[in-house]
């Protein structure tokens, strides 16, 4: 197929758009606090909502909030051939990360309606709600649910600090949206493959401009609540303690000596960490924590994930430990033709590329439960992620939303 067939992606509309949702949460810091379907994150589907409504692209919501912006295919009982990624940000977050995915997505839907290509599936943007897992637990919530690995009355309940319910927020977008049509859940897809920025430094070191991702790591989150006493800390001699932080500190630490491979290839994270009631002359008599544990192997992550639970009861000392395991994924491969297809396109343009693997968590991953799924990496500044400093190039997202316009043409029409 000649370009004429493949028409050129607005590069410059996609980087003025980056802006634009730049503006949508931005901290003094130059990131981005979007969290999950706060008044920011709705303002963000409102904004591509606006876009989506100068083309007349019908949307959908499904009842854990993602989003389908989709154009009309000539057989409209086909199912769409879809891209996206997520809207929400981690608290001091980046501009990059997720937002990329949606808008190469939508700047791909625009070129191609523009173009007046008549495709046989109907084409959809797809913003899938809480991919983070800030606001709420588990990240990729909206996408598990789609997906039936999640439980929806489960997750519609679940509260964010302030008690409030992710169901309450979805209504909160359904209002914004009453124009919005209802999506079935786990209702058929075509195709689907999303941008990301790499979160690592394999292509920044490569110089290569696109990432065929070829797979993506496991992981296993643990929260942990080590219940001891608040006690003076002026009076009470350590026999008498029930100290939860020295306690904790014990626990993370025989885990590192566990969990900490010579080769750095084990992902260990204590990412929340949280001392009660928090003076300075109390003894801790509460300390809740967070586990992220992320391997390739599967059989390994098993093997790992299996002994934190006696780790941590090895070593509560005098407190009470309650640890509950919130999420398991495990590892997962795309398939060939979906990465293929990626280097195809990419080729067409003559985009440096390489197969890559995917150390970070997305919603691609379920998304390849119900269909051909397949990802899209471009490089980030220092492989600097989840982080204020976040930033990755103009002319390297525009490739990715070249290479998505081609991969949609080809699977769609
Ligand atoms: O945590 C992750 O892997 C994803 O970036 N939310
Ligand atoms: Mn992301
Ligand atoms: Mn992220």
């Amino acid at each position: 197929m000649s370009h004429t067939t493949h028409p050129e992606i607005n590069a410059e509309r996609l980087w003025q758009r980056h802006l634009d949702m730049a503006k949508i949460g931005a901290t003094s810091g130059g990131g981005v606090h979007r969290l999950a379907l706060t008044d920011e994150d709705i303002e963000a589907h409102l904004l591509l909502v606006k876009w989506a409504g100068v083309h007349d692209f019908s949307i959908d919501l499904d009842a854990i909030g993602n989003m389908f912006i989709r154009r009309a295919g000539s057989e409209p009982s086909l199912p769409p051939v879809a891209s996206g990624s997520h809207t929400d940000t981690q608290p001091f977050g980046g501009r990059f990360d997720g937002i990329t995915g949606v808008l190469a997505a939508f700047e791909a839907l625009e070129t191609i309606h523009e173009a007046g290509i008549e495709t046989r599936h109907p084409l959809e943007t797809i913003v899938w709600n809480n991919e983070e897992g800030s606001r709420f637990i588990p990240a990729c919530m909206g996408s598990a649910v789609y997906a039936g690995v999640e439980n929806l009355e489960d997750m519609l309940a679940r509260e964010d600090k302030s008690g409030v319910t992710m169901g309450s927020c979805i209504d909160k977008l359904k209002n914004a949206l009453p124009q919005a049509g209802t999506r079935e859940l786990g209702a058929p897809i075509a195709n689907f493959i999303e941008t990301h920025i790499e979160q690592g430094i394999e292509l920044e070191t490569s110089g290569n401009t696109i990432g065929a991702v070829t797979g993506m790591q496991g992981y296993r989150r643990f929260t942990v609540e080590v219940t001891g006493e608040d006690a003076h800390s002026g009076t009470t001699p350590r026999s008498r303690r029930k100290d939860a932080f020295v306690t904790a500190t014990d626990i993370t630490h025989a885990l590192r000596k566990v969990l900490w491979d010579d080769k750095d290839e084990i992902r260990y994270t204590i990412g929340c960490f949280e001392v009660l009631p928090g003076g300075i002359s109390v003894v801790p008599g509460q300390v809740n924590f967070t586990i992220d544990l992320r391997y390739h192997d599967k059989d390994t992550l098993d093997e790992l994930g299996d002994r934190i639970p006696e780790i941590c009861k090895t070593h509560a000392g005098p407190c009470e430990i309650n640890i509950s395991e919130f999420i398991k994924q495990d590892p997962m491969n795309f398939p060939e033709n979906m990465i293929s297809g990626v280097e195809k396109a990419a080729a067409r343009h003559d985009f440096k590329h390489q197969r890559i693997y995917s150390y970070a968590g997305h919603d691609a991953r379920h998304a390849a439960r119900l269909c051909p799924a397949g990802m899209i990496f471009i490089p980030c500044w220092k492989g600097i992620s989840h982080n204020e400093a976040e930033r990755a190039e103009p002319d390297d997202i525009a490739a990715a939303a070249q290479v998505i316009a081609d991969m949609l043409i080809d699977m769609a029409v």
